[in-house]
């Protein structure tokens, strides 16, 4: 496999075409974006961390039965992916009221939800990736209804498998966003899972060990990344 020429790059990551037409390299980068890049920092090692952190979760959704993009980590800040055609919208479960969903509802953050929510956004950051819902995807063709569903019962399986992960290492897992796209026509979990994109506090003293520490300018970002990681065994 020969990575050839840069297709994309987003905030966090550059996506590399290769000399499969079928598979792609995704680089982390040390970039870290908030309220839509309009804040953008390079924090030491993220690009690493979140790579490794990212195959480790992928591995274990493969595990579990999730079909996600990943196919090998390459090296440090590099994984070979299969190339989706992605669904251009975002996936949040949450299992505990935070963010967005506090400013929304009027709700005090860490309220515990009977059951766990889903809501769709759409990626567009001059928009302020603005909520949508089924009716939107199917009029505007993003997804079918059966390609929702799918991605709905999905992400609430990887609730299950990833809140008891993080359960196991004393961590709360509050909410995350996923984003979904199609592979030779199948459903296939893509883009990443890491601190970047959760909310995970921890169980006794319900301290933020995610990209809210960047958000809100905690401190210790990378540091909170680097402890989860070694709590659920992501060898960096
Ligand atoms: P929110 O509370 O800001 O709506 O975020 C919900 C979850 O989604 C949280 O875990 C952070 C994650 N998220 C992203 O990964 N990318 C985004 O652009 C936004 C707004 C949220």
């Amino acid at each position: 496999m020969k990575k050839l020429a840069e297709l994309y790059r987003g905030k966090a990551k550059t996506v590399y075409t290769t000399d499969n037409p079928d598979l792609l390299v995704l680089e982390f980068r040390n970039d870290t974006s908030a309220f839509d890049g309009q804040r953008i920092e390079q924090l030491d090692r993220k690009g690493m961390v979140n790579n490794k952190f990212n195959y480790f979760i992928m591995s274990q959704l493969r595990a579990a039965g999730i079909p996600t993009q990943v196919e090998k980590l390459l090296s440090d800040t590099e994984v070979l992916v299969k190339k989706l055609d992605m669904v251009p919208v975002e996936c949040v479960v949450r299992n505990r009221a935070a963010g967005s969903l506090v400013r929304r509802l009027g709700v005090e953050e860490g309220y515990i939800f009977n059951s766990p929510t889903f809501e769709l956004f759409l990626k567009n950051d001059a928009l302020h990736d603005p909520m949508v819902n089924d009716y939107h995807c199917k009029a505007f063709g993003w997804a079918t209804d059966e390609q929702l569903a799918k991605m709905k019962e999905l992400s609430f399986k990887i609730n299950t498998v990833l809140s008891e992960l993080f359960a196991k290492a004393g961590l709360i897992l509050v909410d995350f966003k996923l984003e979904f796209g199609l592979y030779k026509g199948e459903i296939t979990l893509g883009d990443e899972f890491s601190p970047d994109n959760c909310r995970l506090w921890e169980k006794e003293t319900l301290k933020k060990m995610d990209k809210d520490r960047f958000r809100q300018s905690l401190g210790g970002v990378i540091e909170a990344y680097e402890e989860v990681a070694k709590r659920i065994g992501v060898p960096l």
